[in-house]
C-alpha cells in the first residue's frame, strides 16, 4: 500500500490545524480508510485528542509522534500501513518543517478567517512552492456572510493560491468535540457535517489525480 501523506500546516497559531487534521481522521475512516496520525507540534494538543479519545475505545486510526527530522523515517513506515496518513505541525515555519513538506501529497493551510492569517500564509506557501508540493488552502472559522470573511475571500483570491471550495463555518462543535476526543461529525448531523464530508471528498479527489 502507498499511503497518500497530507500534512497541516499554518505559521499563524490557532488556525484550525489540530482541529482539521482530527475531524478529517473520523471523516476517512468511517469512509473505510486507514489512517494514521503524526504529531510533529510538542505542544502535543493532537496526541491529548487521541489519547481523551482512547479513553472511550477504539479511536479507529493509529497515533504517533515525532521530532521534525524523524518525519521521513516516520512516514516511510506509515505510508506502508495506512491509505492516509495525516501530519499536526506547531505554529510556525522554518527548516524543520521542510521534511514534511517534501513527504507530503498535499499540504493543507488552514486560514482562519482574519486577514491577519492570510498574510501569516505567505511562508509556508512560499516553502511548498520551493519544495514543489501540491497545496489547498481551507477557510476555516468562516463567520458567513461577514464583511470580513468577505475580505479574507479576496485577499486569498488575490494571492492566487489553490482554494477548497469548501469552507469551514465558525461553529461550536467543533472545540466542544476536540475537548472529548471526538469529531464534530459525531455529536450528530448539523452543517460541520456536510462541511467536513464535502473537504474529505476534496481531498481524496484531488489526491486521485496525481
Ligand atoms: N471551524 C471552527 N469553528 C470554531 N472553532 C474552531 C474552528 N476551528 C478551530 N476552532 C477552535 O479554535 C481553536 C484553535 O484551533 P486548533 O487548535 O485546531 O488550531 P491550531 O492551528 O492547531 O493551533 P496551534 O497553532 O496552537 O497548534 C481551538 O479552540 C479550536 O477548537
Ligand atoms: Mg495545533
Amino acid at each position: 500500500m502507498a499511503g497518500k501523506i497530507i500534512t497541516v500546516a499554518q505559521q499563524k497559531g490557532g488556525a484550525g490545524k489540530t482541529t482539521i487534521v482530527a475531524n478529517l481522521a473520523v471523516a476517512l475512516a468511517r469512509l473505510g480508510k486507514s489512517v494514521s496520525l503524526l504529531d510533529t507540534d510538542p505542544q502535543g494538543s493532537l496526541g491529548r485528542w487521541y489519547m481523551t479519545r482512547r479513553e472511550a475505545g477504539d479511536p479507529g486510526f493509529e497515533f504517533s509522534t515525532s521530532s521534525a527530522w524523524g518525519v521521513s523515517y516516520e512516514c516511510d513506515k506509515l505510508r506502508n500501513a495506512s491509505d492516509y496518513v495525516l501530519i499536526d505541525t506547531p505554529p510556525k515555519i522554518d527548516s524543520d518543517l521542510k521534511p514534511a513538506i517534501r513527504e507530503s501529497d498535499l499540504v493543507i493551510v488552514p486560514v482562519s478567517a482574519s486577514p491577519v492569517d492570510v498574510w501569516a500564509t505567505e511562508g509556508v506557501l512560499d516553502m511548498a512552492e520551493r519544495e514543489s508540493a501540491k497545496v489547498m488552502v481551507v477557510l476555516n472559522r468562516a463567520k458567513m456572510g461577514t464583511k470580513v470573511t468577505q475580505d479574507v475571500d479576496k485577499a486569498l483570491r488575490d494571492l492566487g493560491v489553490k482554494r477548497s471550495k469548501t469552507t469551514i463555518g465558525h461553529r461550536v462543535a467543533f472545540p466542544e468535540t476536540m475537548g472529548i476526543g471526538k469529531a464534530a461529525m459525531e455529536r450528530g448531523k448539523g452543517p460541520w457535517t456536510d462541511e467536513i464530508d464535502a473537504l474529505t471528498r476534496e481531498v481524496m479527489g484531488l489526491l486521485k489525480k496525481r
